[in-house]
């Protein structure tokens, strides 16, 4: 038989404990402890289990996946390009989305524009447990939103909520948010863990039953919480970051876990008095002015499958400290620690008495070591207070002994080069697909002959 024991949980960490305590020693917030029954089953692990002997229907389950190959998914398209884009090309049919992001940052609009785009061809609910209805309406106004097949309804309610899935049967119903909901015969308060916990199992299973696609919005804190949405991750079946700084204006829209295409890709918006409006051409926006001076250098990345040309940026100074300061953004620590070492060791350049910080233009995150060598040379150049030539972009991945290494989608990189009209690129000694046209392409093997063709050239 199963029992039962009680145990007290951090509603912010999760941490848990025998007897409950005003402060949770692991996270340091007060009051966040709840109370939980874990029940005991008596373990089954070592006993031996007899499978069942399985019937005709049992057999029928069984399905033989050569005749899907050629079956297209159903998706739902919002007709944002950029949405549509990073849930892996469309909304798929019956889905479960959580949605998260910082509050502020422009999660309802979004879902309202997107809402607005799916409704033209299925018919879309739009809850909002946190605005009243004249506060969604004029947000609607505002976006110039004007669709009879999106509907929206200020409910907090969950059971009131779950009638109006099963009565008007919509084909993508959207909460904004989770932590805004109560489940009645809950009794701890809205937007506590087991509230969030609890309603988004029982939507999510109401949705699934019904073939809804379900959006669920979450907000999360400065510090990256989920407050209490963190738990929901292994319910659904994509989990989108919606991310920027709230005070500037651009937007980034990214999957970090997608059951129904790839977590590579990466939306782009801007926000703007009329809502938030896709850039389409993001390279334009991360180059800068194309100029140069000392400690730039220009990299094309991808960002899933999508090239785009970003600025790194690095200003070496002379420190005035015991141990110089070293400021990463944007690219990881250890990588460029490692990158520094190299330039060390292969160009006997002394970096030790030089603080060193590196940015990437536009905020952005550098995950591939395909920029490596552009990373390399801005320290470089700016090390030395010598700028690189403009109209170069460098692409190549380092070795520990300062050879150049081949990338991966190195043609896409190229004809974004080309694109954008820059004149000469510094890459790998690899094979390439397809010829150059207006750019004029120098193969490197190793840092040294980089630093050779670009600083001393
Ligand atoms: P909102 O979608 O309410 O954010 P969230 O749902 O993530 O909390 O957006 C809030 C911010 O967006 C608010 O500061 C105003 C701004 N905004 C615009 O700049 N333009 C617009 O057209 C809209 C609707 C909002
Ligand atoms: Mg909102």
């Amino acid at each position: 038989m199963a029992k039962t024991k009680t145990l007290y949980k951090c509603q912010k960490c999760e941490f848990e404990s025998p007897q409950w305590l005003g402060k949770c020693t692991n996270c340091d917030s007060w009051n966040s402890l709840e109370e939980v029954l874990i029940s005991k089953e008596e373990s089954v692990a070592h006993r031996n289990v007899e499978a069942p002997s399985l019937s005709k229907k049992d057999h029928e389950r069984l399905v033989k996946l050569d005749k899907f190959a050629s079956f297209s998914d159903n998706r739902l398209k919002s007709n944002i390009n950029e949405f549509d884009r990073v849930l892996g090309g469309g909304i798929f049919e019956g889905s479960v989305t959580l949605f998260s992001g910082e509050p502020g940052i422009g999660k309802s609009t979004l879902l309202l524009q997107a809402a607005n785009g799916l409704a033209k061809d299925k018919l879309v609910l739009y809850v909002s447990a946190e605005e009243s209805l004249g506060q969604i309406t004029s947000r609607a106004k505002r976006l110039k939103i004007d669709n009879n097949n999106l509907i929206v309804l200020a409910e907090n309610n969950l059971l009131t909520i779950l009638g109006f899935l099963k009565e008007i049967k919509p084909s993508v119903l959207i909460l904004d948010s989770i932590q805004a909901v109560y489940h009645p015969e809950i009794s701890q308060p809205t937007g506590s863990m087991t509230q969030v916990r609890d309603s988004a199992a029982i939507l999510e299973r109401s949705a699934r039953e019904s073939g809804c696609a379900l959006f669920i919005v979450g907000h999360v804190t400065k510090e990256g919480f989920l407050a209490g949405p963190k738990t929901l991750e292994h319910l659904v079946d994509t989990v989108i970051y919606f991310e920027g700084d709230r005070y500037q204006n651009l937007r980034t829209l990214r999957a970090v876990k997608n059951r129904n295409g790839s977590t590579g890709e990466m939306g782009l918006f801007e926000m703007t008095e009329c809502g938030l409006e896709q850039i389409i051409n993001p390279s334009e926006l991360f180059m800068g002015d194309g100029g140069s001076s000392p400690g730039r250098a220009l990299v094309p990345l991808m960002e899933g499958d999508r090239p785009l040309i970003a600025e790194v940026q690095a200003l070496v100074t002379p420190t005035v400290y015991p141990n110089p300061v070293r400021r990463f953004t944007g690219v990881d620590t250890n990588q460029a620690s490692l990158l520094v070492a190299i330039i060390e060791k292969t160009l006997k350049l002394n970096l030790s008495k030089s603080d060193l910080f590196i940015k990437i233009s536009g905020g952005l995150n550098i995950n591939e070591t395909a920029c490596d060598l552009a990373i390399t040379l801005a320290i470089i150049s700016s090390f030395l207070n010598k700028e690189l030539p403009s109209g170069y972009a460098l692409i190549g991945e380092l070795g520990l002994g300062g050879e150049v290494r081949p990338v991966k989608a190195l043609e896409a990189r190229v004809r974004e080069c080309e694109r954008l009209g820059l004149k000469h690129l510094i890459l790998p000694d690899q094979k390439m697909r397809g010829e150059l046209s207006s750019l004029k392409a120098t193969k490197v093997k190793s840092l040294s002959s980089a630093y050779q063709t670009l600083m001393r050239g």
